[in-house]
């Protein structure tokens, strides 16, 4: 089953924020960085968990290989429906969705995605992989898909109420601070002690820069065409003239806002034309589209966090290095 709504991958809302994002004055130009995911850019993410350099999908894989057995058991349930926000590819769920099975826990699978592509791929994979697993896979935002499916729980009968949700890939790192706060004050709404529901949130831990910016300058140059991919994007999707070769991909760590910061970086001055906005953009030599932020947190952080948002930290799964963390957290 597979639910779609009119999501941000639309061509009008790409539009209106190319529009907003690409006309504004020298340094504040920037994409929002859910606009990386159309098809080209869910295949080239993929690529990018793939390179050494960037640790966190390795990292997390290992955690939940090690701790899945251990996590599914404390859930202390028979059956549960387990919801998945930016399931992607749904990788990491087989982990955990086989110690469901192994652990003879019934569970139906909820996977929240705004890539209708990569949610299609995954639901089709999950289903020939598990025979038994019921799957309801919602093509949306994440606070919209949640508001569906909670309604879908409390109104069915043969869906188990206890909630298991999980938010892989530290992507709760691309969202500003105050989204975060917002998201997860908008997520706890949705918990409820008496099913004793739970929220599984992996975090990328602060650690040496240098390790950092490497995970976002891979050698094979994944992360660069990634980056670039949005310029491709603007063209196919919207008449828009780049010659992506001339730009660059940049990603630093910013110390003081502890985040990788990704731009793109135009190589000349040029106008670009974007035929459906009907609007020619200037770029200087050297000027910078801003495209993602990617924070990196601190264990603090993520307790006060958790606090700020009726939540409390029940367990934490990190790997031997303590580069990742993988957090329950419950309801207060
Ligand atoms: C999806 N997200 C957690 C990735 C990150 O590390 O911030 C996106 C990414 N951007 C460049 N490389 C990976």
């Amino acid at each position: 089953m597979l639910e779609q709504e009119r999501n941000v991958g639309t061509q009008e809302e790409f539009a209106a924020h190319i529009r907003n994002g690409l006309c504004q004055g020298f340094g504040k130009k920037w994409i929002n960085p859910k606009f990386f995911y159309d098809r080209t850019g869910s295949c080239l993410f993929d690529q990018i968990c793939l390179q050494p350099e960037y640790y966190p999908t390795r990292i997390e894989i290992e955690i939940l290989k090690r701790y899945s057995k251990d996590i599914i058991s404390n859930l202390k349930c028979t059956s549960a429906s387990m919801i998945e926000f930016g399931s992607g590819s749904s990788l990491k769920t087989g982990i955990i969705l086989e110690q469901f099975f192994s652990q003879g826990i019934r569970v139906m699978y909820f996977p929240i995605d705004i890539s209708n592509a990569a949610l299609v791929s995954s639901v089709r994979r999950l289903s020939s992989e598990f025979k038994n697993l019921d799957i309801m896979g919602v093509s949306s935002e994440y606070l919209k898909g949640i508001r569906k499916i909670c309604s879908f729980i409390d109104a069915s009968s043969r869906t188990p109420k206890k909630k298991v949700m999980i938010f892989l890939g530290s992507s709760i790192g691309n969202f500003e601070p105050d989204k975060t706060r917002m998201f997860l004050k908008s997520i706890e709404q949705y918990m409820q002690t008496d099913t004793d529901d739970n929220l599984f949130i992996s975090f990328d831990l602060e650690k040496d820069s240098h390790i950092l910016e490497l995970a976002y300058n891979d050698r094979a140059g994944i992360t660069s065409k990634f980056n670039l991919n949005l310029l491709n994007r603007i063209n196919n999707d919207l008449g828009g003239t780049f010659n992506v070769s001339n730009f660059t991909h940049y990603a630093r760590y910013n110390k003081t806002n502890r985040r990788i910061e990704m731009f793109i970086v135009s190589r000349y001055d040029q106008k670009i034309h974007i035929r459906d906005l009907g609007q020619t953009i200037s770029l200087k030599k050297n000027e910078r589209i801003h495209t993602e932020n990617s924070y990196k947190y601190s264990r603090q952080e993520i307790n006060h966090l958790a606090k700020d948002s009726g939540l409390v930290v029940a367990k934490e799964y990190l790997d031997a290095k303590g580069w990742f963390d993988l957090v329950s957290l419950s309801k207060r």
